[in-house]
């Protein structure tokens, strides 16, 4: 593979020699482009002694190749580390200020940068606005490692080690190779539910629905693609989630509430896709309940679900979390769907809800869907209509686009 590694003017420029030294022995061509402070730094000659190739900084090093452009062209692959808090500012800016700034505008491969600085500057709110305004644009952008900084400090802000660099950037070259979907959920973390909970009756029968879970499976497959890392929550699931890498099946509402709240805390955007049950039997006998010939049924007490939805949107088990929500409606003499559905929105306090009509054949168990998403206060911020994976991408969509902006919170 051809890669360009940008390396900008931090401490941690030393890592990117060791970087550079790892990527050339897996066999790969690189080319590093390092900014003029990154070369006070690193000399300019152990790069090129290690990479085999010419280092320049400036655009005017090159003219009669035009540089910048033949670079960014000639990329499969472009790495920046460390991307200190200046290199992503002039990146988010569009900046063309150097051989590296001007050599991203041109560039078509993914591109995966490596921050690096102190916690203050990471978590400072520019750079959590330059971070997001790269991610949207589908710039992978690594979460910094936490640990000892150059001074005496501790916190998020370490530049990763040069081998999870790698293979973090290698990942999002062979997906985006393969899918060549846009990287722009990357490090970012998600949690999905999907499907329909079974609140047991006896050992033998459950209160269930009619959610086979392929709306939530397209949104899991979707984030996945777009390089998010996924947790999926399947309740009582038969459609098929190979490839998918972290699946926690469950049955109940009481299970499905379980894995949401264990998963929640490390998630940056939470999904409720799952059609859950309101209600489940206040109890449940260990044995199978008999029909007693001449008499009538007996009846089954209900008692009610706690509502997953409302209690993510109030507690926000992480700060900044985003939360979305679904509402299946079928509008009756009350109401249209979607005035059920902004009327759900206010009640439930998501940021997000995902308004499907269904009944009469659409929504549940087809592979199309349509869709109105607003926002907490119940107004329209988008609509779709296609496939369930063109809905899932619309859904994505929707959450990059929230303000303020998304920015994946550190562990
Ligand atoms: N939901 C939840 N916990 C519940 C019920 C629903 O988390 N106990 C979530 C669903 O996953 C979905 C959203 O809330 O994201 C809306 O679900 P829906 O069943 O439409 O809402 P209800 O509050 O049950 O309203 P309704 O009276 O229309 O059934």
């Amino acid at each position: 593979m051809r890669i360009l590694l940008g390396v900008s003017g931090g401490v941690a420029a030393y890592k990117a020699v060791l970087l550079l030294r790892l990527l050339r022995e897996q066999g790969h061509r690189v080319r590093v482009v390092p900014t003029a402070s990154a070369l006070r730094f690193v000399g300019a000659p152990t790069f090129e002694a290690l990479s085999g190739e010419k280092v320049s900084t400036e655009v005017f090093d090159d003219v009669p190749q035009v540089a910048h452009v033949a670079l960014g062209q000639g990329a499969d692959l472009v790495i920046v580390a460390p991307a200190t808090a200046d290199l992503l500012a002039r990146a988010a800016a569009g900046r063309a200020d150097d051989l590296l700034t001007s050599t991203l505008l041109t560039v078509h491969c993914p591109v995966v940068m490596a921050p690096a600085m102190h916690t203050e500057m990471w978590q400072h709110p520019a750079t959590v606005a330059n971070v997001a305004t790269l991610r949207s644009r589908g710039v992978h952008v690594i979460e910094p490692a936490s640990g000892r900084l150059t001074g005496k400090d501790t916190g998020p802000g370490r530049l990763p080690e040069p081998e999870d660099i790698a293979r973090l950037a290698l990942e999002v070259a062979g997906r985006a190779g393969a899918r060549g979907a846009p990287q722009d959920l990357a490090g970012l973390h998600v949690v999905v539910s999907a499907g329909g909970t079974r609140e047991p009756i006896d050992p033998v029968r459950f209160i269930g629905n009619l959610s086979s879970g392929r709306q939530g499976v397209a949104l899991a497959r979707a984030a996945q693609d777009r390089g998010a890392r996924v947790t999926l929550v399947a309740a009582n699931l038969t459609e098929p989630l190979d490839g998918i890498e972290d699946v926690v099946r469950v049955g109940s509402t009481a299970e499905l509430r379980d894995a949401v709240r264990a998963a929640a805390p490390g998630a940056d955007v939470v999904v409720m896709t799952a059609a859950v049950a309101d209600f489940r039997p206040a109890r449940t006998p260990g044995a199978k309940i008999k029909k007693v010939p001449g008499q009538g049924p007996a009846p089954i007490e209900l008692v009610e679900n706690p509502d997953i939805l409302a209690e993510l949107a109030r507690e926000r088990l992480r700060p900044g979390q985003v939360v979305v929500g679904f509402a299946a409606e079928t509008g009756d003499e009350t109401g249209d769907v979607l005035h059920h559905g902004r009327a759900k929105a206010r009640r439930k306090g998501a940021d997000l809800l995902v308004i499907n009509p269904v009944g009469g054949g659409r929504g549940f168990g087809t592979d199309s869907n349509e869709v109105t998403i607003v926002d907490a206060q119940g107004e329209t911020v988008a609509q779709a209509a296609g496939s369930k994976r063109e809905v899932a991408d619309a859904v994505w969509d929707a959450v990059l686009k929230l303000s303020p902006p998304l920015a994946a919170t550190t562990d």
